[in-house]
């Protein structure tokens, strides 16, 4: 039993109950205390609010440790809800020839991009591709990510599908953050299926997702509906078929082409779409009313060299909007979600508070963690983030560097002030 008492903190949040009428016009619920504290017990938020408040009646025999924010900004860890950091090596070669010209989906035709990396995973040694995977998720949690989602997809056969998925079982149990995994066998069509794509959905339908069912905790399916990889009702069958085995649905929706990925992410209620660079208006809409999240990652648009997301026009259209790194050696080779945070700030003109709130307690509902997750409030993990500024608009205000000045998960402490960070590992 360890109590811990955090003073003197610039406490913004944003809160579960905020109605969706406030998210319509983008006005999300912010919770706010200029000199807040935080009690914590067990990890678990006991107390928050104003100080005078939380200190009401404590006396100092119930605290074990009390730690001064000295004024800065304390914000939740952030929750990243789409990843595919489980992969044994970059694609730097790759980068450098879309730098000359090539376009991203000319490469995976052509046997590269995607299918390069299912090659690198199918050949590298457990330990290559544990190695690989903690790198990316220790590196993002020294960036602020304190839970966050990653995607099979590398694997592309029954075997190496089921142990990536295993291989990101075994990162969440070893590294201090939560993680969520998702079943992507839908990612692209392997070499061996070339020119049979149908026979392909037939193996995940048939044979991966009753054995990820089986033998994986996956919560989720997603799959990549794009002009060239799997086409809307290849997707529907593959979704429809995760869910009879539990697992809900995400898709990759209208990243290049807008090929009815949302439209189809909003007639079976997935629970989130993701990219949705080319979508049209009426599949928002109907994405909104069915309630699904948009999931927007605008580290891919930089990457790819486009222009991202109309964050704006899908709040207009009463979408719940969350921000994500889509950490991945293709088209987004970031961990950082203090970087997706500025992006959607200086170039999609989120609201500070509309950023925080995606990269926090909506990306939480992304991946259905909010109930404990997400949002600073009694009985939720203490994971929070003491910013090295007065608001979280400091995230976005000091660029190319992570302005945190510590990490807590569930209450402990992961990274300490700039010189300590190198001692986490
Ligand atoms: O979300 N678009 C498909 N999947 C990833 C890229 C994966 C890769 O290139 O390795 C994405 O952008
Ligand atoms: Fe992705």
């Amino acid at each position: 039993m360890t109590t811990k008492l955090f003073r003197n903190a610039r406490i913004n949040t944003p809160v579960s109950n905020s109605s969706r009428t406030a998210e319509k016009k983008g006005s999300y619920s912010i919770s706010f205390w200029e000199c807040g504290a935080v009690l914590v017990k067990n990890g678990l938020i006991e107390r928050i609010g104003d100080e005078t408040e939380v200190l009401k009646g404590l006396s100092h025999k119930q605290v074990d440790q009390e730690i001064t924010c000295e004024g800065r900004c304390l914000v939740p860890g952030f929750v990243d809800p789409h990843t595919h950091m489980c992969f044994s090596s970059p694609r730097e070669a790759e980068f450098s020839k879309r730098l000359a010209g090539t376009p991203y989906l000319e490469m995976l035709k052509a046997g590269g991009g995607i299918l390069s990396s299912v090659r690198s995973v199918r050949e590298s040694t457990d330990e290559v591709l544990l190695g690989a995977t903690r790198k990316n998720v220790m590196t993002a949690l020294l960036h602020g990510t304190t839970t966050v989602e990653i995607k099979s997809g590398y694997g592309l056969d029954t075997k190496s599908e089921i142990r990536m998925l295993k291989v990101i079982e075994q990162i969440g149990r070893e590294t201090p953050l939560d993680i969520v995994s998702t079943f992507m066998g839908a990612h692209a069509v392997p070499m061996e299926y070339k020119g049979d794509s149908d026979g392909y959905v037939d193996l995940i339908v048939n044979e991966m997702i009753p054995a990820v069912s089986r033998e994986c905790g996956s919560a989720f399916c997603d799959v990549f509906c794009e002009e060239g990889v799997f086409s809307v009702p290849q997707s529907r069958r593959i979704l429809l078929a995760a869910k009879e085995h539990g697992m809900a649905s995400k898709i990759h929706a209208d990243e290049v082409n807008d090929t009815g990925g949302a439209a189809l992410a909003a007639e079976i209620g997935a629970v989130s779409a993701e990219h949705l660079l080319a979508t049209n208006d009426t599949n928002l809409a109907a994405m909104a009313k069915a309630g699904v999240i948009a999931v927007l990652l605008p580290a891919t648009a930089y990457s790819l060299r486009k222009p991202p997301a109309n964050a704006r026009r899908m709040m207009e259209l009463g979408l719940t909007v969350a921000l994500s790194t889509d950490c991945n050696p293709g088209s987004s080779f970031t961990q950082s979600m203090p970087f997706v945070f500025s992006l959607a700030v200086m170039n999609m003109m989120m609201t500070v508070n509309e950023a925080l709130a995606a990269c926090t307690l909506n990306a939480a509902r992304a991946i259905r963690m909010d109930s404990i997750v997400g949002s600073l409030e009694k009985r939720k993990y203490a994971d929070f983030l003491i910013l090295d500024g007065e608001t979280p608009a400091i995230l976005a205000y000091q660029t190319g560097v992570p302005p945190i000045y510590s990490i807590f998960k569930r209450g402990e402490c992961m990274a300490d002030c700039f010189q300590e960070r190198r001692t986490v590992r």
